[in-house]
């Protein structure tokens, strides 16, 4: 058995033990698959990744490779995104259910209201599902724009249904959300501007329909994370404690006091820590008391989003972590509106969240089969050089031969010293490509055997920490970072990425994993693993012939449509997937991913005139008979293929 890979963490620190001999526990302690799960995802003992949609509620669970398998023999091709939308019913299910029981555990007299905010994710069939399983539990949504509010008052379903209206609003916006109240949608104009507070007071009288209305309050308690500028006395969204009282005033003076209800805030989403989220709501229980005590007719507080996932699985307050559960969570929302109402004397409010991570990441996988691999220091046959061989390869061959663990940094030294010192050569004429090419080998060779000798070490020095990933392989993905996983690009997150076969095994390489843009931004390297983040993702050797797929898992929130058309590479596929009790699976919804005309006509190409464009071209081969009309014929069909299919590689 190869010896295990030391652990080398983003911060450098840290070297592990390796176990005797691999198990599938060491696996899902390698990546973490308890801890970032929530019970959906596991390792069966036969070393495959297995959805489990009612989590750990029982229930079948389904292999991964199996669906791979499935949707191959129906002719789907990766990457695919995988959609269970039993996961979703479960997570809408297990929110309400907390929440539920932590009213009942600490006698809070309001009742609980969940609304999904659109703009997590905003496919059509995320906003069906949401509002069928939800339809159970009364879970209305959140619309933030016109878009978001046509669809959400299409689709919800019971009446007095739940519609919290965010964002800037304008008179077409209040117009429509006013006509959704008459139709028994309960549609509540969250105020975010003092600049909103006329037009709702105008179009409300002029079409004669009393409005319920909310206020945004931006609170001076913030979380911390990536998102936490969208809470705090900065944030661009919400009333300040004076623009609130002003607002109260003006609804007064116009006769319109009874409409004001609810009130809102937004730490930002995915709060990590647990503390940041009971101290805001301790200040937003203060100012919903202080409204009441104004003499406004409160009934309903909205705590927003912030849920956060542990993508990460560190259970650790670091921005991609939480360190809370959802039970948790609910437990301590409901404590802390308890103290503080009874505390307050008042009328505790019905209580509204906004969660969207929580509800909809664990839904959606991406799967990516792996194209090719590029290896560095172990991928090339051990250099040689004769005693004719220039100077500077003798001696730069000579590095390893001297390495010792007192002398790793000198060697380290050298070997770039010498490399640095070829291309030079290289450059001025004096070395040939042959020699050059022969010294790049033997760098490469010196820095492997450097790392080997920093695995020994209980501390790595600081100065060659980086070898980890300045050695590691690049695994080559079918997909693309930047349309399918744009947070991993725009904001460094690190989603759980894992093989889903072959989890028996020890993962003995490390890489990381590059998509198939021409941008060298397109890669994923930062990956949770044993609680930390680290540069390289453990994976195993490649077999020849044999497909090698990784999973990204928690995709299914803010992904879908942030992600854009680089280099042209559009939607995957989406396949819907439903597990039966026996363990088999059934294509419940497949959507087709972009086809290469798809893109062509985003970016304002005539799928039909670029192609007549083409036979143009072709016809004045033949005519000048470069080409003859066989020739043709096979290259029109071949472009013609490709303008119709998938914009990914095509195996
Ligand atoms: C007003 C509002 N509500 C809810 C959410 C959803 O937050 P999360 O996905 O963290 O639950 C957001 C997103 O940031 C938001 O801006």
């Amino acid at each position: 058995m190869t010896r295990p890979p030391t652990e080398l963490w983003e911060d450098g620190t840290g070297v592990e033990s390796a176990p005797a001999g691999w198990t599938v526990e060491d696996t899902r302690e390698l990546y973490r698959v308890r801890e970032w799960s929530a019970g959906y995802f596991d390792v069966s003992p036969e070393g495959a990744m297995v959805v489990r949609p009612r989590a750990d509620h029982g229930g079948p669970a389904l292999s991964l490779p199996r669906i791979v398998e499935g949707l191959r023999k129906r002719g789907i091709s990766m990457p695919v995104l995988l959609r269970f939308p039993e996961i979703l019913n479960h997570q809408i299910g297990s929110l309400h259910r907390e929440f539920a029981a932590a009213i009942a555990e600490y006698g809070y007299r309001g009742e609980y209201r969940g609304v999904y905010p659109i703009k997590v994710n905003q496919q059509e069939q995320v906003l069906e599902e949401v509002t069928s399983y939800g339809a159970e539990f009364r879970h209305g949504l959140e619309a933030g724009s016109k878009a978001e509010l046509i669809a959400a008052m299409a689709y919800l379903k019971n009446p007095d249904d739940l519609l919290i209206c965010n964002g800037y609003k304008d008179e077409r916006f209040i117009e429509l959300g006013l006509y959704a109240r008459r139709i028994g949608i309960d549609c509540v104009f969250v105020v975010e501007t003092p600049l909103e507070v006329d037009l709702i007071l105008r179009t409300s009288t002029r079409l004669g329909i009393r409005p319920r209305v909310g206020f945004r309050v931006r609170l001076s308690s913030c979380g911390s994370g990536h998102w936490q500028d969208s809470g705090g006395d900065r944030s661009v969204f919400g009333l300040n404690t004076a623009q609130l009282m002003d607002s109260v005033d003006r609804f007064r003076a116009a006769g319109y006091l009874d409409c004001l209800n609810l009130l809102h805030f937004h730490l930002g989403s995915q709060i990590p820590n647990i503390r940041d989220i009971r101290t805001s709501l301790t200040e937003a229980c203060r100012v919903y008391a202080g409204l009441v005590e104004e003499g406004v007719p409160m009934s309903l507080l909205d705590i927003g989003g912030g849920l956060a996932i542990d993508y990460e699985g560190a259970q650790s307050a670091s921005s991609g972590s939480r360190n809370y559960s959802i039970r948790e969570y609910c437990r301590d929302v409901v404590e802390v509106l308890k103290g503080e109402f009874d505390r307050a004397g008042v009328e505790p409010p019905v209580l509204i969240s906004e969660s969207g991570r929580a509800t909809v990441a664990y839904y959606s996988v991406l799967l990516v089969e792996v194209l090719d691999v590029n290896r560095f220091h172990s991928g090339c046959q051990p250099a040689e050089v004769g005693p004719e061989s220039h100077y500077l390869l003798r001696h730069s061959l000579a590095v390893s031969a001297e390495l010792g663990p007192d002398n790793l940094q000198e060697c380290y030294n050298d070997a770039f010293y010498y490399r640095d010192e070829i291309r030079s050569l290289f450059q001025a004429g004096a070395l040939s490509l042959r020699e050059r090419s022969l010294g790049e080998r033997i760098f490469w060779q010196n820095l492997g055997r450097i790392w080997e000798h920093c695995r020994e070490l209980d501390e790595v020095p600081e100065s060659l920490r980086g070898l980890e990933s300045f050695l590691a392989d690049i695994y080559y993905g079918n997909f693309s970072l930047f349309q399918s996983l744009p947070d991993a690009w725009a904001i460094d997150q690190v989603f759980p990425v894992a093989p889903i076969d072959r989890l028996q095994e020890e993962p003995t390489r490390r890489a990381v994993l590059s998509d198939i843009t021409c941008d060298c931004d397109g890669r994923l390297d930062r990956f949770g693993e044993r609680g930390r983040v680290r540069r390289t993702l453990a994976v195993h050797e490649m077999r020849p012939g044999e497909p090698y797929l990784l999973g990204v898992f928690l995709v299914g929130a803010y992904q879908e449509t942030l992600g854009d058309l680089h280099n042209l590479l559009g939607d995957t596929h989406v396949v819907s997937i439903r597990v039966g009790d026996d363990g088999d699976f059934a294509v419940e919804r497949e959507i087709e991913g972009d086809s290469v005309a798809d893109v062509l006509s985003v970016v304002e190409y005539d799928p039909k005139q670029v192609s007549a464009r083409f036979r143009a071209s072709v016809e004045r081969a033949v005519r000048k008979g470069e080409i003859d009309a066989q020739e043709r014929r096979a290259m029109v069909r071949a472009y013609e293929d490709t303008l119709r299919g998938y914009t990914y590689f095509e195996t």
